[in-house]
Parts: structure tokens; sequence; C-alpha cells
């Protein structure tokens, strides 16, 4: 989904790009396969452990990819970009529409912003899989209770608009399928609950007794399959512009 949306906005061979809160590196590396060895990736994040960890990435030997660590909105570069690109990583940060002000900076007359960020309100499940409803619900919940936006895809309409960019275009697409089917977005889900059980406890949401996690997506997956349900994921939404 991300790849089409790159692809979408009109990111192509040669582009230098800068990436938005880059964690583990997979939007810069995706970014550095469109943009071919004539072009360049920059990722940016303000957390050291990700910069680290994705500067140790065997995909590193890409010598047009580089990381590094700070707040772009602050980070000086030498020169201006054709694309800025970021995903999930708005829905971590106050005020949006001022970052994208912020980054905007940092591109050339003409070039590319975009983001793929993510909305949770038309996750579902039919006929109902409690748990994985449930799974949805805590993850909501606990976005809430930590001040994550858990609607930001819907929210980069007028992001956009509020930074003085121009509207976006923008696409959506979402994982969906049955128990048995591995782009149901079973696993996903299943992950993120266990990736987030010490933040869930701490909320006071729900404790690793109530989750079970050694047991938690194979149970999902069998209630998807005897109920002989369809799982439909969060809403993965991209919205890109050209700068004037
Ligand atoms: C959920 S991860 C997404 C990583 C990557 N973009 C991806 O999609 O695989 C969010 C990342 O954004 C970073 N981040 C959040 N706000 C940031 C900011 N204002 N400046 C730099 N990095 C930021 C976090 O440190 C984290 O590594």
């Amino acid at each position: 989904m991300t790849r089409r949306y790159f692809r979408d906005s009109g990111i192509v061979n040669g582009m230098r790009v800068l990436d938005i809160g880059s964690g583990a590196g997979d939007v810069a590396f995706l970014a550095a396969e469109l943009v071919g060895p004539q072009g360049e990736v920059v990722g940016t994040d303000k957390s050291p452990a990700a910069v680290d960890a994705a500067t140790a990435r065997p995909e590193r030997s890409l010598d047009n990819v580089t990381f590094r660590q700070g707040d772009p909105a602050e980070l000086v570069f030498e020169q201006s970009f054709d694309a800025i690109v970021g995903r999930y990583v708005l829905m971590f940060n106050p005020d949006p529409a001022a970052m994208l002000k912020r980054i905007a900076r940092h591109l050339r007359p003409g070039a590319i912003i975009v983001f793929h960020e993510v909305d949770w309100s038309g996750v579902k499940s039919s006929p109902p899989c409690p748990i994985y409803d449930r799974c949805n619900d805590w993850i909501v919940q606990t976005f809430r209770k930590v001040g994550t936006n858990d609607s930001m895809g819907f929210g980069l309409h007028s992001a956009f608009l509020n930074a003085g960019l121009p509207a976006p275009t923008m696409g959506l697409h979402a994982l969906i399928g049955g128990g048995n089917d591995v782009l149901s977005g079973i696993d996903l889900i299943g992950d993120l609950v266990i990736t987030m059980i010490p933040v869930m406890e701490q909320m006071g949401v729900v404790t690793a007794k109530d989750v079970q996690p050694e047991t938690l997506i194979e149970r999902m997956r069998r209630e998807a399959i005897d109920n002989a349900s369809v799982v439909v994921g969060r809403s993965e939404i991209g919205a890109w512009a050209r700068v004037p």
C-alpha cells in the first residue's frame, strides 16, 4: 500500500527523498527502491535507538540511504529535497499541521509530499469475532489514553490545508480476509497488541493475563475460521500533493 501511494504521488528514479520518522528504516528502503541508485534517501527519527537499528540493517549496504537522528522539523540539510515521505508518524504528534508546515521548508518548489497514516473506525469482523474486535478496542483505548491519534488518516486532508499545502489527492486500502488468509491482518493486530501490553497495563486498559499473548493469534485465527468470518483491518490512508 505504501509503495502504491508513493508511486501514485510521483516518486520516481533519481529523486532525493526525506523520510520523516524512519523508525527501523522500512519506508526509507522502500523509497530507495523507487528512486534507484541515481537517487538518495535520508531517514530521520528522533529516537537514537531507531536510528541505530535502521543503520544496522543489511540493506544499509545501499550507499544512497543514510539515517540522521533528530526532529526533522528542527534539522538543517545542506540541499533541499524532491520529496518528503512518512508513514505512521503524524499520528504520534500533537500538531500534525504545524509539523507538516515546518518540514515542508526542506522541499524545493514543485516537490512532492506524501504521508501514509491509519484510521481505526472502519475495523470490523463479520460475522463478529469477539477476540479480534476486543483487540482493536484495546489498541484504540490505549492510543487515546497516551495521546496517539487513531484517526490521523482522515485528519490528513485538514492537516495539509492547515499547513498551507494544497488539498491532497488521497487513497484508501485495508486488509481483508478470512481466518486462513495471511493478509487478513489478524497477525498484524495480534502482534501489535502483544507489543503494546506494557503500555496497556500501565494505562489500565488490560493485563497480560487477560490478553494471554502466547495463544492470542491462534485463538483469533481459530475464531475467524470457526465462524467463517471476514475481518477488515484499519483504513490505510495515503495523501499526497505537490508544493507550489
Ligand atoms: C510507528 S514508527 C513508524 C516507522 C516507519 N515510518 C514505518 O512506517 O515503518 C514511528 C516513528 O516515528 C518517530 N517519530 C515520531 N514523531 C517524530 C518526530 N516529531 N520527529 C522524528 N521522529 C518522530 C518515532 O520515534 C518512531 O520511530
